[in-house]
């Protein structure tokens, strides 16, 4: 997730405006800039990589001056590079972007043909075009981006300086979050309150929709009717650190909570509902070579791989293809029969697996087609595959992964979608269908966030347990391997994951009242199997903890505890349960006093085999 800093005032402005990047570089980035406006000039610095490179590249030709922005970037459109890295210019203008501007395409062709010429691939460069042409007819900076805010579909939030205002910042924001504050030095703008705090606790949160224009010792906000607004600082009392973690205790409760927001992000702009149909530019795929492939596998690792066996059911339910779904480590030393025109999908969050990256160029050299569902932008899976979807789910720094395998399920939804328009086994009605309640899952997600109390409350009861067993059928068999997973890699204890259908095969063995046993029972057509293996479980005294569809009341007086989701189509249930999972294991691994966002002998990105 992008950075965002700024200052007007009667100080220096670069080792400020370094400062509060340093203090961004939690967000995670992959490249960073600043611009600082002094004389009649505007001055660009930006690099690749880490800061230390931005502050090698100011030292070798420093910038002077008292009002600036800088910015962290982690890359969305393009690649990460000097040229994408932002401050973008166009005329007399310099802005830094946060967040996705969904119709950048049709807004960058339609300025080409007005004769702007683009120097980067991203999509913020078409809001500083936007803008210095309205200011051709406009005089003032605070208007020009109301207007253009009309024209962008997306979430921003962007800092804006012209040499037309000099000694002003001009910002706005529509679904990404800016912060404002005052000192006596001069005012302060970011992303979030971190950078903000040594210099004030006193801040303005802007709402959807405001502009405000900063300057040394004054802040005037305007409603989004352009309206001057009265407004009232709030007091921060976080530290720095808390402040990181955007007040949640750790990154994996910040990370959990931010998935609804991923889920939104990782459908923006990318369907075209009239159609029903999903729109993936970067899968770099035309209809006829999709077509032509003969034959789809999936390869992936932990989580991503258990994404990858959701991905197998959609494919076979939504869209009636076969598809081979294998583990990175498995595939590479098989003799897969993968052949030229197979399409080979490789799921990765860091894109930089070894087990994952070995098979997709294994796949690659015997012909295949590489397609990459990623979320780190520019990483090595990334740059091999022939294409790619993102997930747009931002850093994910807790070792345990939450929201990318959330971003990794919604990128195989509109994957299969694509797929099932093209071979014309969804109508464009059943492609809007099913865009209609993908879009429904932010809420859903959220209405379970806000239950999280009763299930830390579960988490309470059985935090001593030493061992655990996840049960699930069809699409969610692979969740109950990730809700096992979740539990045993930040609680360390025990925990199985079992197709429920499995469990008179052995495990039953092993079921007492000291194993609590998870039974994921939707209301879906294997509702009644699951209701017996639950009675199973029960009839050997094991304490029942069952994720049910909401209105389902049959299980109230035979489980121990039920925790329901919204009732929606059971192939969209995955997700749902999966934040129950996580929310459980978090809690039961606070519980034991352990350090989530750091679990012992985990990497976040395994990078050797
Ligand atoms: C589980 C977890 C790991 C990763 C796995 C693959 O919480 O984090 O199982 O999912 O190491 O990593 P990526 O997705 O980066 O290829």
């Amino acid at each position: 997730m992008c950075g965002i800093i700024g200052y007007v005032g009667r100080e220096s402005a670069v080792p400020i405006l370094l400062s509060g990047l340093r203090r961004l570089e939690y967000r995670g980035y992959d490249s960073a800039g600043l611009a600082i406006q002094h004389n009649g000039n505007l001055e660009i610095r930006r690099s690749e990589g880490k800061l230390s490179n931005l502050e090698a590249v100011l030292h070798k030709t420093s910038i002077e001056g008292s009002t600036g922005i800088g910015h962290t970037r982690w890359a969305t459109h393009g690649r990460p590079s000097e040229q994408n890295a932002h401050p973008h210019r166009s005329g007399d203008l310099v802005l830094v972007h946060n967040g996705i501007i969904e119709n950048f395409l049709t807004l960058r062709h339609q300025l080409e043909s007005e004769g702007h010429r683009f120097e980067s691939e991203t999509d913020t460069e078409v809001i500083a075009h936007l803008l210095s042409s309205v200011m051709k007819r406009e005089s003032r900076l605070d208007q020009a981006i109301r207007q253009v805010a009309h024209e962008l579909h997306g979430n921003y939030a962007i800092a804006v300086m012209s040499l037309a205002e000099p000694g002003r910042i001009v910002v706005s924001r529509s679904g990404c979050p800016l912060v404002i504050g005052l000192n006596g030095t001069g005012a302060f703008l970011a992303s979030d309150v971190t950078p903000l705090l040594e210099y004030t606790r006193e801040v303005l949160f802007l709402e959807d929709g405001e502009v405000a224009i900063l300057q040394e010792s004054e802040i005037k906000v305007f409603d989004p009717e352009g309206q001057p607004k009265e407004y009232q600082a709030e007091t921060i009392h976080w530290d720095a650190e808390a402040a990181e973690k955007g007040g949640y205790p750790d990154f994996m409760m910040k990370e959990i909570h931010e998935q609804p927001q991923v889920i939104m992000d990782t459908l923006r702009g990318r369907f075209n509902y009239e159609s029903g149909e999903a729109d993936l530019p970067d899968l770099v795929m035309t209809k006829e070579e999709l077509l032509g492939a003969r034959r789809f596998w999936i390869v992936a690792c932990g989580t991503s791989w258990h994404a990858g066996l959701v991905g197998k059911y959609l494919f076979e339910e939504m869209v009636r293809r076969p598809i081979q779904v294998d583990i990175g480590s498995e595939f590479r030393y098989r003799d897969p029969m993968i052949q030229p025109n197979d399409l080979f999908i490789a799921i990765s969050q860091s894109g930089e697996t070894a087990d994952t990256l070995a098979a997709a160029r294994e796949a690659k050299r015997r012909g295949a087609r590489v397609l990459a569902i990623v979320n780190a932008v520019g990483s090595t899976l990334a740059r091999e595959a022939d294409g790619v979807i993102y997930t747009r789910c931002g850093p994910e720094i807790s070792v345990a992964s939450t929201k990318a395998f959330t971003g990794q399920v919604i990128a195989l939804y509109l994957l299969v979608l694509h797929v099932g328009r093209v071979h014309e086994v969804l109508s464009p009605e059943e492609g809007r269908w099913w865009l209609d309640h993908f879009l429904l899952l932010p809420g859903q997600v959220e209405h379970i966030l806000k239950q999280e109390n009763m299930i830390e409350s579960i988490a309470k009861q059985y935090a001593k347990k030493r061992n655990f067993l996840y049960l699930g059928r069809g699409i969610n068999y692979p969740i109950a391997l990730e809700g096992a997973l979740k539990l045993k890699e930040i609680s360390y204890i025990h925990a199985e994951g079992y197709a429920a259908g499995e469990m008179k095969h052995g495990p039953i063995a092993l079921i007492d009242s000291e194993m609590p046993v998870v039974v994921l029972s939707p209301k879906d057509r294997l509702y009644e199997k699951s209701v017996s293996n639950l009675m199973e479980v029960r009839a050997r005294s094991a304490p029942v903890i069952a994720f049910v569809s909401e209105g389902d009341h049959a299980l109230d007086q035979v489980a121990d505890h039920v925790f329901a989701i919204p009732d929606v189509h059971p192939l969209l249930t995955p997700i749902l349960f999966t934040v129950g999972l996580q929310l459980l294991a978090y809690h039961i691994a606070v519980q034991r006093g352990l350090d989530v966002d750091r679990p012992r002998n985990l990497a976040k990105s395994v990078t050797v085999e």
